[in-house]
C-alpha cells in the first residue's frame, strides 16, 4: 500500500513534564513548517486529543519558548485513553482534523498509549524521550533529566553548608520512582556520602555500619541522597530508622519534590531536545513510525515502541560504591 503523503502534523506532550520539552516543541514546529507541513497542538496530551483540544500553531506560537521550563502544550496522565471508548474518540477527532501523524513527547507510559494506538488504527507516530527519570530504553539521555540533575545539585549544595556548619548528617529525598539515575549522578556530583536508589536492595543495619565506622574515621557531617521509590520508604522513614539506632546523631530531611521538574532547561537539554524534534519530523517524511527517536553515543538512533516500553536504561551500580569512597 502507497503510504499517505504527510501534510499536516499533531503534536502533544504526555506525562510529567520535563525541562525541554517546549524546546522538541519548537524543534517540531519550525522543521515542519520549513517543509510546508501544518502543525497541530494538541492541548493536555492524550485527554486533550480525547477532548479535541487541536490548535493550529506557526512561527509566533513557538516563538520565546526554547528557554521555557514546563510545556506549553499541557501535559496530562490520562485514564481515558487506556479505554476503547477513549482511543475511538481521539481517533474521531484526528480525522476531523486531517491529521496524518502523530509526535508524541513523554515516558514510557506516553509510549504505551502511542504503540497502542498506532497499532490499533494503523496510524505513523513517532516518539521522543522527555521525562527528567532517564530511565527510557533507545536513548542515552532523555529530554530534562540533565537539568533535573542540576538542579538536585544546586540545592544540595546549599544544604551541605547547614551539613557542614552545624555537623548532621541530612537525608535528601529526590525523584525518581523507579529509576535512581537522578539519586546517583547527582549524588556523586555533589560528594555524597552514601545514594540510595530502587534498583539495589538497601539494608539499614548495613548503612549504620558504615555510617558508624565513617564517624569514627572523623566524618561529621554527611548527606545521603534517598530516590523516591527505594525499597526501604522515603526519606523520613529512613532517616527515623537511622535515627532510632544512632540517637547522637544530628539528622535532617529535604524533600526536593517537584523544584526537580520546573526551570528553565540547560544548554545540554535544548540542544538534544532540539536535534530530537527536528529529526522527528525527518523520519516521519521518510515513513519512519512507531518509534522512539533517541541519542545514543551522540547519533539518532530509533527504537520501536515495544523496546523502549519492554526495557530500561541500567545504572551503574559500580559508581554507589565509588561514590562512597570518594567520600571519605
Ligand atoms: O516520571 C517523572 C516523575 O517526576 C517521577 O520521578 C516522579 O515519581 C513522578 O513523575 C511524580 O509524578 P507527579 O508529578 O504526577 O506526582
Amino acid at each position: 500500500m502507497a503510504l499517505k503523503r504527510i501534510k499536516r502534523i499533531a503534536l502533544l506532550t504526555s506525562g510529567g513534564d520535563a525541562p525541554g520539552m517546549n524546546a522538541a516543541i519548537r524543534a517540531v514546529v519550525r522543521h515542519g513548517l520549513y517543509h510546508n507541513l501544518e502543525i497541530m497542538g494538541i492541548y493536555n496530551g492524550y485527554q486533550g486529543m480525547i477532548e479535541n483540544h487541536f490548535e493550529l500553531m506557526d512561527r509566533q506560537s513557538v516563538s520565546n519558548i526554547i528557554q521555557r521550563g514546563g510545556t506549553i502544550l499541557k501535559s496530562a496522565r490520562s485514564k481515558y485513553f487506556k479505554t476503547d471508548e477513549g482511543m475511538e474518540k481521539a481517533w474521531n477527532n484526528l480525522l476531523e482534523h486531517n491529521i496524518d501523524a502523530l509526535v508524541v513527547i513523554g515516558g514510557d507510559g506516553t509510549f504505551t498509549g502511542a504503540k497502542i494506538f498506532g497499532e490499533k488504527y494503523d496510524f505513523p507516530i513517532v516518539g521522543l524521550p522527555g521525562t527528567i527519570d532517564n530511565d527510557l530504553y533507545g536513548t542515552d539521555l532523555t529530554i530534562g533529566y540533565d537539568t533535573a540533575v542540576n538542579t538536585v545539585v544546586q540545592a544540595v549544595d546549599k544544604i551541605k553548608d547547614t551539613a557542614s556548619s552545624h555537623d548532621r548528617l541530612f537525608f535528601v529525598e529526590v525523584m525518581g520512582r523507579d529509576a535512581g539515575f537522578i539519586a546517583l549522578n547527582s549524588g556523586l556530583a555533589v560528594g555524597a556520602h552514601n545514594i540510595l536508589v530502587p534498583e539495589t536492595r538497601t539494608y539499614i543495619d548495613n548503612l549504620i555500619r558504615m555510617l558508624k565506622h565513617d564517624w569514627k574515621m572523623n566524618k561529621s557531617s554527611g548527606i545521603i541522597i534517598v530516590a523516591e521509590g527505594d525499597d526501604e520508604g522515603g526519606a523520613y522513614e529512613i532517616a527515623a530508622k537511622v535515627k532510632d539506632k544512632l540517637p547522637d546523631y544530628d539528622t535532617r530531611v529535604t524533600i526536593l519534590g517537584h523544584i526537580q521538574r520546573g526551570g528553565a532547561p540547560s544548554a545540554n537539554d535544548r540542544i538534544l531536545a532540539s536535534l530530537l524534534g527536528y529529526d522527528a519530523v525527518s523520519t516521519l517524511l521518510n515513513g519512519n513510525r512507531g518509534v522512539m527517536v533517541g541519542m545514543v553515543n551522540n547519533k539518532i538512533a530509533y527504537t520501536p515502541f515495544s523496546q523502549s516500553i519492554k526495557y530500561h536504561n541500567e545504572i551503574n551500580r559500580n559508581l554507589l560504591e565509588i561514590a562512597r569512597l570518594l567520600s571519605l
